[in-house]
């Protein structure tokens, strides 16, 4: 067992019985000011700048800066035997051995790799996406990371952004309570746990609405679209506990985010308290002179500190510049002191102090457990979402004599880790064949790769073709490699890539049942498979468990119940295409002068929220009680939902409203409360929601909340299209 601290500084000794009263019980705020006060009065300068500034990986020159007492944080350093090298160098080699927070991006996994942000969202399923965050936790912090740079909560309603598989999709209300799922799941009941690691809500703010969806690109969008799309998960995340904040790379309205006081300082820390601190995206702080807002570094690093950046990720602009800006007298020592306090408060009280180091025996123990693996398990099954189902054709018996499994991404172990792959490995992962084969004999399964990912040749098309003749049902994977998705890579196709959709033809020609599995990070345009292939499974990247998840539903072992978080549209030509959007004064009809297009209809392929089952669910009996909100603060919406199919499953009961007139105009439908149910067959249950008066405002013409009184309509049903519709008033 490691030694509690070995403490370099004289200080630390000090400290040694006020620390030892301190733990294991609830953290004092005033001992942990005191601390903080007796720690910056011996601190220099120059070791107060050290501590907001971070850099990457262990360099000799990163080294050096952190025995000269200039490094913060540390990022993209993982294992326990690296973690406990480089703390020991900050402990043990600098002047007051402050350690450092060693930060990861552990976005989806740690070592045990779960579904992608995009995938989990499908599940709609908060209480496994916060135990798929609790393991994540469990294994970053035993590997000695005590950060993780997630949950990424932006709102994406443009697919051609790569960035869409890492958040929770188009919905505000859904991506807040996702938001809440991953900090409780990382953090834990309380953050200085050892098996718990600090959240960092990011890409603060609006980095989603990219414009045409290039990544990075400016952001131009109204304050209410701010405030009632893109801040809403941010502030759930923060509610939820979340103490640390990234700020974005882009501009939003001419303002780039990692200089921008307004969302940085107003909104976050006026508006809403907001007591943690902010670190910039990787290098933000140096781009302000790309975006054309400051002339030097000098200028880019004043700005970013008075704006609201606490901590510079990577650009070394504040390690170089604020010592000056300060004897220049451009910035007063408060300024800078602000900062170190708020990222000594956050080291103190995850106990850095006492608990710098970690266990290699504790690492080995928990990275990759029978349990995690289980875990992940479900997670993935419960993220698969049944597209389309014709003639029931699926589920798959296992008693079919032949299978071809074809396409390029059936037997592909790398992809299914999605685009931040942490300590995932791809011999971890189970592929979809292997998946399959653990269900029918070996010699049952034809299996053909067809093409490749990308490319455009036909060569293998024979020998999938011959395959898919020979066998009662054909099963292809096709989709989107790893890196097609992620960080910057935009797409302006959504096409499936290469020659796909053409061996999905030569496929479904041969007349064998075809189903298609579709392993992407985003939606596709995929018009003419969803018009003609009887069965659709979309199943995004579904991490270690990819495999065994698949085969489950393939096969009936798990009945599908996961939903579409985002909008499908039919063209790229659509996009930004979601479900929420204002009416226009023209809506689509049958006369020319509507609001359409000439050459496709307006709606999407596929929508949000939608999703099939292999049984089916009936809604009736919509009520709402009190039927008006008279005075009331809430009032309780319900309805009965029966499976009336012949096998147990999964729903996902949404509820929508509509502000019907107001002084703005409303979007047609917004979500305000969902719940995945389970129902055996025949059975039936009243799902109710509680809908606070308070939750169905919006921001007027002067950036007011208010709940405007009047008619509501209100859904509940499957999905974002139909469900029982009712109405109530709101009255003054
Ligand atoms: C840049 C990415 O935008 C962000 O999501 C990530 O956390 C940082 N790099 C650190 O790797």
């Amino acid at each position: 067992m490691m030694k509690v601290v070995k403490l370099g500084g004289l200080i630390w000794l000090l400290l040694l019985p006020l620390t030892l009263a301190i733990a294991g019980a609830p953290q004092d705020n005033s001992r942990i000011e005191a601390r903080i006060d007796t720690l910056m009065a011996k601190m220099t300068l120059a070791e107060k700048i050290g501590q907001l500034a971070q850099y990457r990986d262990i360099s000799d020159e990163n080294l050096a800066l952190i025995r000269a007492g200039k490094a913060g944080s540390i990022l993209s350093v993982r294992g326990a035997q690296a973690t406990n090298h480089v703390q020991k160098v900050a402990i043990e080699e600098s002047r007051l051995g402050i350690p450092l927070l060693i930060g990861n991006d552990v976005i989806h996994g740690y070592r045990t790799i779960f579904p992608i942000p995009l995938a989990l969202a499908s599940s709609w399923a908060p209480e496994w996406v916060q135990k798929s965050a609790t393991v994540a936790a469990q294994e970053a912090a035993a590997s000695g990371t005590h950060w993780t740079f997630a949950p990424m909560v932006d709102i994406a309603r443009d697919p051609r952004w790569g960035r869409i598989a890492e958040c929770a999709g188009e919905d505000p209300h859904l991506g807040s309570v996702m938001a809440r799922a991953y900090v409780q799941g990382f953090q834990g009941e309380d953050f200085s746990a050892s098996t718990a690691v600090i959240a960092c809500a990011k890409h603060y703010v609006a980095y989603g609405a990219a414009t045409a969806g290039r990544d990075y690109n400016t952001v131009d969008i109204s304050e209410q679209t701010l405030r009632e799309i893109y801040l809403p998960p941010f502030q759930a995340a923060i509610d939820a506990g979340a103490i640390t904040i990234m700020s974005a790379f882009n501009c939003l309205n001419g303002v780039p985010a990692s200089a921008n006081y307004f969302t940085l300082t107003q909104i976050l820390r006026q508006e809403w308290g907001f007591g943690g601190f902010v670190v910039s995206d990787w290098n933000s702080v140096g781009e302000l002179l790309n975006h054309g807002v400051a002339v030097s570094y000098s200028e880019a690093g004043k700005k970013a500190l008075l704006a609201g950046v606490d901590m510079d990720m990577g650009s070394h602009v504040y390690n170089q510049n604020l010592a000056d800006l300060v004897t220049n007298g451009e910035l007063a020592v408060a300024d800078i002191d602000q900062s170190v306090r708020r990222i000594l408060r956050v080291k103190i009280r995850k106990r850095l102090f006492e608990q710098p180091y970690v266990e290699p025996e504790r690492e080995a123990a928990t990275v990759l457990s029978a349990e995690n693996l289980a875990i992940a398990l479900q997670v993935a099954r419960r993220s698969i979402v049944l597209l389309k189902n014709d003639n029931h054709l699926l589920p798959l018996s296992k008693k079919l004599k032949s299978l071809a499994v074809i396409g390029p991404l059936a037997a592909d172990r790398y992809t299914p880790l999605g685009s931040w792959v942490c300590e995932g490995r791809a011999e971890d992962v189970i592929s979809v064949l292997a998946g399959i084969k653990q269900k029918i004999a070996d010699k049952k399964i034809l299996s053909v790769q067809g093409c490749d990912i990308a490319g455009k040749q036909t060569d293998g098309f024979a020998a999938a073709v011959a395959a898919a003749q020979r066998a009662e049902v054909a099963v292809l994977v096709v989709g989107e490699s790893a890196n097609l998705s992620g960080e910057a890579a935009s797409r302006t196709s959504l096409d499936l890539p290469g020659g796909q959709e053409g061996l999905i033809k030569a496929v479904y020609a041969t007349g064998t049942p075809t189903v298609v599995v579709l392993m992407n990070g985003r939606p596709l345009t995929i018009n003419w498979t969803a018009e003609h292939v009887p069965a659709i499974l979309e199943i995004w990247q579904l991490g270690d468990q990819c495999g065994n998840a698949v085969a489950d539903v393939l096969f009936g072992d798990y009945n599908p119940g996961g939903k579409l978080p985002v909008t499908f549209p039919r063209s790229v030509g659509q996009i930004p295409l979601y479900y929420n959007h204002l009416n226009t004064g023209r809506p689509p009809a049958a006369d020319k002068f509507t609001s359409k297009y000439i050459d496709l209809p307006v709606t999407p392929l596929f929508s949000f929220g939608c999703g099939l089952s292999y049984t089916q669910f009936d809604y009736r009996d919509l009520q709402i009680t009190p039927a008006d909100f008279g005075d009331s603060a809430a009032i309780i919406a319900s309805a009965v939902v029966q499976n009336t199919g012949d096998r147990s499953g999964d729903e996902v009961v949404q509820l929508y409203v509509q502000d019907v007139i107001a002084s703005l105009s409303r979007p047609v439908k917004e979500l305000k409360g969902f719940q995945r149910i389970t129902l055996a067959a025949g059975d039936k249950q009243r799902v109710e929601f509680r809908l606070n008066r308070n939750d169905l405002g919006f921001y007027d013409k002067d950036i007011k909340y208010v709940v405007e009184p009047g008619l509501f309509k209100v859904w509940i049903g499957g999905n974002s299209e139909g469900g029982l519709e009712g109405s109530f008033e709101i009255r003054n």
